[in-house]
């Protein structure tokens, strides 16, 4: 898929203020710092379209950004972050939950976690959470940049034994770096795949 045009729409932290447009929308999730803005900047090709920091909590909001004009990538904040006062967060956010048992228009969630690290509690905690709720995810792999690719495989078949713990089959999952731009073809294209399904059903 070619990006012609990627705009920033709006911030909130309410779902109900969130774009009423019925436009297919896929939300990016995972820990603080895991690097779900870099890859939005990285996938619309754009610097600076979603905020990133070296510093774990810099997404605070459920952030639209419009893609081709059709549909919308979605950054929320982070989850798993201490610092974020204990009442105004409990495991997950109270408007990330929100987020995505109210959001008619979310067709696929993408979880994000760092191949450089073991499948972590809270991220399979959320995965859990997802299945329970029939809320459809794919993984996203992090950073593999920092990784050889050997390491890679390993880890990759690592966190997918992990998960074959709990899940009869494991979700689908991309391999990307926000820095080489690895998985971006991927990635847009399986967006691409499911906004043509999507028509195609709308037309019949
Ligand atoms: P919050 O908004 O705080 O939840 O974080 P986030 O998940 O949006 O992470 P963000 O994109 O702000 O990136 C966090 C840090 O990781 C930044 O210093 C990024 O430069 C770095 N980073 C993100 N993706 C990659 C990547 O693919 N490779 C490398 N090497 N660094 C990355
Ligand atoms: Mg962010």
């Amino acid at each position: 898929m070619i990006i012609k045009s990627a705009e920033f729409i709006m911030s909130n932290s309410e779902v109900a203020k969130c774009p009423k447009d019925p436009l297919p929308e896929y939300a990016f999730i995972g820990r603080s710092n895991v690097g779900k803005s870099s890859l939005i900047n990285m996938l619309t090709n754009h610097k600076n379209l979603a905020k990133t920091s070296g510093r774990p909590g810099k997404t605070q909001l459920i952030n639209h950004f419009l893609i081709n004009k059709n549909w919308f990538l979605v950054d929320l904040p982070g989850y798993g972050y201490a610092r974020v006062s204990k009442t105004s967060k409990k495991k997950f956010q109270r408007f990330i939950t929100d987020y995505f048992e109210e959001r008619q228009q979310l067709v696929l969630a993408f979880v994000l976690v760092d191949i450089r690290h073991e499948a972590q509690k809270i991220d399979l905690e959320f995965m859990q959470y997802m299945g329970e709720n029939g809320i459809p995810f794919s993984i996203i792999f992090t950073k593999a940049d920092k990784l050889k690719p050997k390491a890679i495989e390993r880890n990759v078949a690592a966190y997918l034994e992990e998960l074959l713990k709990t899940w009869e089959e494991t979700p689908k999952y991309f391999i990307t770096s926000s820095s080489s731009a690895l998985g971006r073809d991927e990635v847009l294209n399986e967006i691409d795949h499911i906004n043509q399904q999507m028509n195609a059903l709308r037309q019949n």
